[in-house]
């Protein structure tokens, strides 16, 4: 009597989580003992799910938020409207498929403390309630997990297998690979099967996964066009894709031999396919997008825009070229710090002088 009890409230549960309208009846047969048992299993992976991450559709774990995505860049993003306009544009085209063609490639090229890691986190922040610290977002920087050439074969054997045992686990996988212009050359290439148009691969299914390439190359052309353009009078705003993408396709090409930087993608397989979706060229930032992320970082600690902090913070950075001092070297990079340091060092003043 008891157990039967049981077993009605357990077949109840099952399917009041959206299991197993079928199970009730299944268990009354011997055949269905094994059905049961699955049920229940998945019936517990579920309630699992109210604690832990997992990678359920439609659980608020990885459900995207579109709104948070064009939000975050809207409101934090500065100076670059060509990236709004087209991670949210691509990001919102691989979503609305549950059957996409292949994955969804993005290469953020740019001037360092352009925003392009600022992106990253707000694209990781958009697929996963637990954003960067989902465990479907990994993340590869160059110098740190790939810092020896002459290991590259092993590194490419570690990746695949890193790469595909994840997706196995969760196909909706973002990874995002850091400074990828200080790959090992050549290394990209073991990426190629993944994001290739294959629809499975020893029965894992790669379409749904995004990947991010994050690197510098490009950058040096990128600003160069744009004091062109600026010379010409062209607004920042009223530059548009078309007159930057040749630029990024040759570069990604031809920056091999600079001295800035040795490009990942050179020569790589990915680009003689086209299998990178998107090029997203990052523009250099000027001296008002530098203000407007000192008054944000002093936002983020709850203080009024103080209107010393932030020119002081705008002064001590970088400009070039030396003729124009139209751009900051290090973009909004090492902001937060200087902030930091200017309200530490005012609280101390006050505490000695008042
Ligand atoms: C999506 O993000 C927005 C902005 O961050 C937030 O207000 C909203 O509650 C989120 N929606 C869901 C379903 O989590
Ligand atoms: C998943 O990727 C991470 C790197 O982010 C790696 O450390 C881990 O071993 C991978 N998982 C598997 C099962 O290969
Ligand atoms: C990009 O810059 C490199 C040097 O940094 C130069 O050799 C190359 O010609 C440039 N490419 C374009 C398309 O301007």
């Amino acid at each position: 009597m008891k157990i039967s009890r049981v077993f009605v409230c357990m077949c109840l549960l099952i399917s009041q989580i959206g299991y197993g309208s079928g199970s009730i009846t299944l268990g009354l047969g011997a055949a269905g003992a094994t059905g049961l048992a699955a049920a229940i299993y998945a019936g517990l992976e579920r309630i699992k799910c109210v604690a832990y991450e997992c990678c359920y559709p439609n659980t608020e774990w990885t459900r995207p938020n579109m709104t948070a995505l064009s939000q975050n860049l809207k409101i934090k993003l500065y100076g670059q409207h060509l990236v709004k306009k087209v991670v949210h544009r691509a990001l919102r085209g691989h979503l609305s498929t549950s059957e996409p063609k292949k994955a969804l490639v993005m290469s953020f090229h740019g001037w360092t403390g352009g925003g392009k890691n600022y992106v990253a986190r707000f694209v990781a922040e958009s697929l996963y309630k637990l954003g960067m610290r989902s465990n479907y977002v990994h993340q590869f920087v160059s110098p740190l997990h790939f810092p020896h050439h002459h290991l590259t074969d092993i590194y490419k054997l570690h990746l695949q297998d890193w790469i595909r045992n994840n997706v196995t686990k969760c196909e909706r996988s973002l990874f995002i690979f850091d400074e990828i212009d200080k790959m090992p050359v050549g290394m990209i290439d073991a990426i190629k099967p993944f994001i290739d148009y294959h629809e499975s691969i020893d029965g894992v299914d790669f379409r749904k996964s995004i990947f991010l390439f994050l690197s510098n190359t490009g950058g040096a052309n990128i600003t160069r066009r744009m004091l062109e353009l600026w010379k010409e009078g062209k607004n920042r705003e009223d530059i548009e894709l078309s007159d930057l993408e040749d630029l990024i396709l040759k570069g990604a090409f031809n920056e091999k031999d600079s001295d800035l930087v040795n490009s990942g993608l050179h020569h790589s397989e990915l680009i003689h396919h086209s299998l990178v979706d998107h090029y997203i060229p990052f523009l250099p930032l000027e001296r008002h997008h530098i203000e407007l992320c000192a008054e944000d970082e002093l936002a983020r600690r709850n203080l009024r825009p103080q209107k010393d902090v932030i020119k002081k913070v705008a002064d001590e950075m970088v400009y070039f070229p030396a003729e124009t001092k139209l751009f900051s070297k290090t973009g909004c990079k090492r902001v937060a710090q200087k902030v930091s340091f200017l309200i530490a060092h005012d609280e101390d003043y006050d505490r000695l002088f008042d």
